[in-house]
Order: structure tokens, then sequence, then C-alpha cells
């Protein structure tokens, strides 16, 4: 196949490019390099910003050029606490960057494409394990555009679109070095950054109804999901199906204290645990019911909590 991977010098969306590049699919990367790397991409990169009414003209022109049989789309702003502070920019970027690819995409017939949207879409809900059934009720900007990205994709059902919404839980780890997240945005980063600094690391809060008192995340290795978006595009060829949604994760929750007990073993460090105040917005519990994922796409995450730990602490070390 011949995929067009937007946002795939990305973190995740590199790790993307790289399996469908593996399994002998053709790859074309389009991303703007506003928080993507150059160095993450090995074959044709694009520098397109999606958003922008340019954009969807070089867009235009790539589809003109390439006759494409499936688009990923990851290209997007992802960083919560900034979506509050800056909404417009994640509503424009987020909705009319996906927008003008689907208008693309629709000139061009093409109309396959793998979304990638987030567990941010269900909001605080108070269950032990989020199903897809579950109400969606986003908190905050980004959650927001990532659910209207999702009815966006659903609506071009309408025109013939065949999409798939992939609901991603925590992702992290890496598959090689060269892939890793360099930035120190979420919980894993941000404690290997401590440590390597020799700082304590926090916990945003201890006295939430669980077990340790600290939140509970379903933590998914950024390989996993990377394999999740190429069983995706496999499931598009049925012919049956034109528009579904799937949780990706694993169906097992970690609390904050057990990451940092993975990452002490992991780094072989003893390093200091601070215990800080609740932050904002954190539902005490986020973990995925997978039983859908691997139902139908047969689907199972093959990585856990040491893995990714100890993926994300070589890369960030070697
Ligand atoms: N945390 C700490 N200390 C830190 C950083 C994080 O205790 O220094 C805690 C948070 O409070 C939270 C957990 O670690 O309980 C995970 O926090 P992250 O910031 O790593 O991730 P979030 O669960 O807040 O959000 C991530 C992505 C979102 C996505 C969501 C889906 O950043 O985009 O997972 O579950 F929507």
């Amino acid at each position: 196949m011949k995929i067009l991977i937007t946002g795939g010098a990305g973190y995740i969306g590199s790790h993307v490019a790289a399996l469908a590049t593996e399994a002998g699919h053709q790859v074309v990367v389009v991303d703007d390099l506003s928080t993507g790397l150059k160095e993450r991409v090995q074959g044709p990169l694009s520098d397109i910003a999606l958003a922008t009414d340019s954009g969807l003209e070089e867009l235009r022109e790539l589809f003109r050029k390439d006759a494409f049989d499936a688009v990923i789309h990851l290209a997007a702003r992802k960083q919560v606490g900034e979506s509050v502070s800056i909404p417009e920019i994640y509503y424009r970027d987020n909705i009319s960057g996906l927008a003008n690819l689907l208008f693309a995409m629709r000139e061009a017939g093409v109309k396959k494409l793998v979304f990638s949207s987030s567990a941010a879409t269900y909001g605080m809900p108070d269950v032990e394990r989020v199903s897809e059934l579950t109400e969606c009720k986003p908190i905050n900007p980004y959650g927001e555009t990532k659910l209207i990205g999702e009815w966006l994709v659903r609506a071009a059902s309408s025109w013939g679109l065949a999409g798939v919404n992939l609901r991603y839980f925590n992702v992290a780890g890496s598959g090689r070095p060269e892939l890793a997240d360099k930035a120190t945005l979420n919980l894993i980063p941000i404690a290997i950054d401590a440590v390597k600094k020799e700082q304590p690391v926090t916990v945003f809060g201890d006295d939430y109804p669980t077990e340790d008192g600290s939140c509970i995340r379903d933590y998914v290795h950024v390989s996993d999901l990377a394999q999740a978006h190429l069983s995706a595009l496999g499931y598009l060829d049925r012919k049956d199906r034109s528009f579904d949604t799937f949780n990706v994760g694993t169906g097992t929750g970690a609390s904050v204290f057990e990451v940092l007990e993975a990452l002490k073993s992991a780094s072989g460090v003893d390093f200091e645990v601070a215990i800080g105040k609740r932050r904002a917005g954190d539902p005490p519990r986020l973990v995925a019911d997978v039983a859908r994922i691997q139902d139908v796409l047969g689907f199972k995450a093959q990585f856990g909590l040491r893995e990714i730990v100890q993926s994300a602490w070589q890369s960030a070390t070697s």
C-alpha cells in the first residue's frame, strides 16, 4: 500500500511510519516540523501546515502527484494544558487540519483513513474500565477537538470514506532511540529527565480514591500502538465496514507510584519521590476496556509497564 502519514516526524507518527515501512508499505510523511524532527523520517517528507489555505493547496498537489491508498492522520497539537490557554489554536489546527485533509482526500478519491484520537475524549469517567460505549464528556479543548475530529471522520462516510478512530490511552516507551519521545511533557519522560538531573520526581497527589492514593493510567507501548494502526488499515480493507472507533490500551492500570517503582528497577537509581498537590483535571483512574479492539481487529498489546519503562530509559540514556 502507498500510505500518507501526517505527523510522521513526531514521536508516535515516526514509530507508525517505521513499522509500516518494515511491513512493506510505501510511506510518505507530511509534517510541519513544529514539534516533529526531520531526523526521525527515513523516506520522503513534505513540510505542510495542514490547517492553512496554502497547506490545502500543497496537499492537493501531493495527492495529484502520488496515488495513495490510505492516510494515517496523526498531525495535531496534543498538550492538554496548552489547549486550555490557547483553545483557538487547538480548534484551528486540529479541526481545520483534519477538514483540509478530508477535502484533499475526497477530491483525490482516497477513501481510507486512520485517525489519531485520544482517551481525552472520555473526560473523567467514573468506571473501572472505559469502553467505547462509555459516554464521551471531554473536559478540555484538546479532548473536544479529538471528539469533534471523530465526528468529522464519521460524517465523511457520506461520500464513501472508511474511517477508524483510535483512542490512544497513555502512550510511552520507545521502539528505538532515534524515534524516542524527546519532549518532557508526560510522566515517564518527566521522571527520566528528573532522575538524570538527580532531582526528585513529584507525584501529583497521593490522596485519590485508589489503592496507593496516586492516579491510575493505562500505559501502552508506542510500538504496540504503531501495530494497532496497521491492524486498523487491514480492517479498512473489509468491504462491510465504513466507520469504527477503538480504544488502544492494555486493559491494565498502573499507578504513578508503580510507574516510578518500575523506573527505579529499570534505571537502578533509588531516586527521591516527592508528594505534590493534585493537578487540576486529572481523573483518578483511566483504564481501557480492550475487548473490542481485541475481538474486531485481533489486536493485543505485547508489552507491559516493565518493557515500556525499560525502553524509555534505555533510549534516553543511550
Ligand atoms: N504525573 C505526576 N507527576 C508528573 C507528571 C505526571 O504525578 O511529574 C501524573 C499525572 O498527574 C497523571 C499521570 O502521572 O496522574 C499521567 O500523567 P501524564 O501527564 O503523563 O498523562 P495524562 O494521563 O494526563 O494524559 C495523557 C496524554 C493525553 C491523553 C491521556 C489519555 O498526555 O493527551 O494521556 O489517557 F489524552
